[in-house]
């Protein structure tokens, strides 16, 4: 088949990573640097089955900035662009992905497009609605940053939602088994299973699926936070909580709060869903991500106290890596920068290691990518995520990394 993939970050470069195995794709964006890398097979983001699979695998891909020329000549088009929620406006920002739609819909009108981008619930439908002669799918995508070829190429499972109040409802439930037999052909698992659902459960699972794993990291970061004021040891708790098959040792380590490009504001556009429906969890689930952020602000702000009352003049805090998880390559939204704000806040001054950063400001505080100098002036070190590398100044780090991993 030919397909087109709109968005060459983390799920579009996967997806058109996973399906130029067995198609012709051309992946379309708007970034002259990520087409330019991709056609030397080169990825423009830090994913170890990504890099390998553009190095030494036969793909049948290319990249262009030309979507119009893409979209023209593809039987099916894959959205994979950046959506994002603005809670303060209560606004979900979709327009990238409506931006592709109004192109594919200029240049060929009759192409099946899967949205793979997270939109709102009953998002497709809307969109039926609103363009009646467009053919969409919603296709939830479940891949983790880092690992997002990876997890395309073992899939949790596939599924595929199909807006039943398309005139084209027909075609596009075969349309939906073929994207999900196209999936499933480059995934490197035999039995991974399918659910072929209506598209506004489909873009419920993919909001209630994000939702639960902030639930989890919300729950595991208040355990901890109830062992930090009670002087209890937090890591026996968790692992003799965890023993119990029905909750399971996995996805539990304590961490500055849940954070990332999806996290936050899929709990907030879950929540914003709930409007007039009766809830109290999703609500205390994004509040908790909050109260966990406070509680730590505060206890580095009681360390830059206690080394005031020492005799340390102004403390200086640093912030080790601005990345959610070892091995990141990007920062969005990620919680030690909730901390960082809270605390400059209060007028201490911040210094930030964060090698992958271009610049030599952040929000004003200064970056630094020398790593020996970075330990030496700082007083106090915020690391989500612990390393090796600080080893030697383990007595002014603050982390609740308790099992070092991610
Ligand atoms: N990152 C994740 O872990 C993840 C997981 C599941 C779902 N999602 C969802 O998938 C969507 C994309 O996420 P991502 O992390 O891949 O985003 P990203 O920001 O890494 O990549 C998006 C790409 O789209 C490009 N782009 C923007 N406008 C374009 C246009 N008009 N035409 C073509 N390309 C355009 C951007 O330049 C960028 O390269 C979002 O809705 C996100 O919520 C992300």
């Amino acid at each position: 088949m030919n397909i087109a993939v709109a968005g060459t970050g983390y799920v579009g470069l996967s997806l058109a990573v996973l399906l130029s195995q067995h198609n012709h794709v051309t992946a379309v964006d708007v970034v002259p640097e990520k087409v330019d890398l991709i056609n030397k097979g080169l990825s423009p983001i830090a994913d170890a089955e990504i890099e390998d699979y553009l190095a030494n695998h036969e793909l049948d891909l290319q990249a262009t900035l030309d979507g119009a020329a893409a979209y023209k000549e593809s039987d099916l088009i894959v959205i994979a662009t950046p959506t994002n929620y603005d809670s303060d406006k209560n606004f979900f920002d979709t327009s990238l992905v409506e931006q592709v739609i109004d192109l594919v819909l200029e240049v060929n009108p009759g192409a099946v497009m899967v949205i793979k981008s997270t939109v709102p619930v009953g998002y497709t439908k809307e969109l039926t609605e609103r363009y009646p002669k467009g053919k969409f799918l919603f296709s939830p995508e479940f891949l983790r940053e880092g690992h997002a070829l990876y997890d395309n190429l073992h899939p949790s499972r596939i599924i595929v939602g199909v807006p039943s109040e398309s005139a084209y409802a027909g075609e596009l439930d075969e349309a939906a088994q073929k994207f999900a037999a196209l999936l499933a052909e480059g995934s490197l698992d035999d039995e991974t299973q399918v659910l072929i659902m209506r598209a506004t459960e489909a873009e419920a699972v993919k909001l209630f699926a994000n939702t639960y794993l902030a639930l989890r990291v919300a729950y595991f970061n208040e355990l901890d936070t109830y062992a930090c004021v009670r002087g209890l040891d937090a890591s026996q708790i968790i692992e003799g909580v965890g023993l119990d098959p029905r909750i399971g040792g996995h996805y539990n380590n304590p961490s500055f709060g849940y954070g990332g490009y999806c996290l936050p504001k899929d709990t907030k556009q879950l929540l914003a869903n709930y409007d007039e429906v009766p809830q109290n969890l999703i609500e205390a689930i994004v509040e908790a991500n909050r109260t966990r952020k406070d509680y730590i602000a505060d206890e580095v702000l009681d360390r830059v106290t206690r080394l005031v009352y020492q005799g340390v003049a102004q403390p200086k805090v640093g912030v080790y890596r601005l990345t959610m998880k070892t091995g990141s390559d990007n920062f969005r939204a990620s919680s030690i920068q909730g901390i960082m704000k809270r605390i400059k806040s209060r007028g201490v001054p911040v210094v930030v290691y964060e090698p992958t950063l271009d610049a030599e400001e952040f929000y004003g505080s200064e970056v630094t990518h020398d790593i020996d100098a970075f330990k030496e002036a700082c007083d106090v070190i915020l690391a989500n995520r612990w390393n090796e590398e600080l080893a030697d100044v383990e007595d002014k780090v603050f982390t609740r990394d308790l099992f070092k991993r991610d």
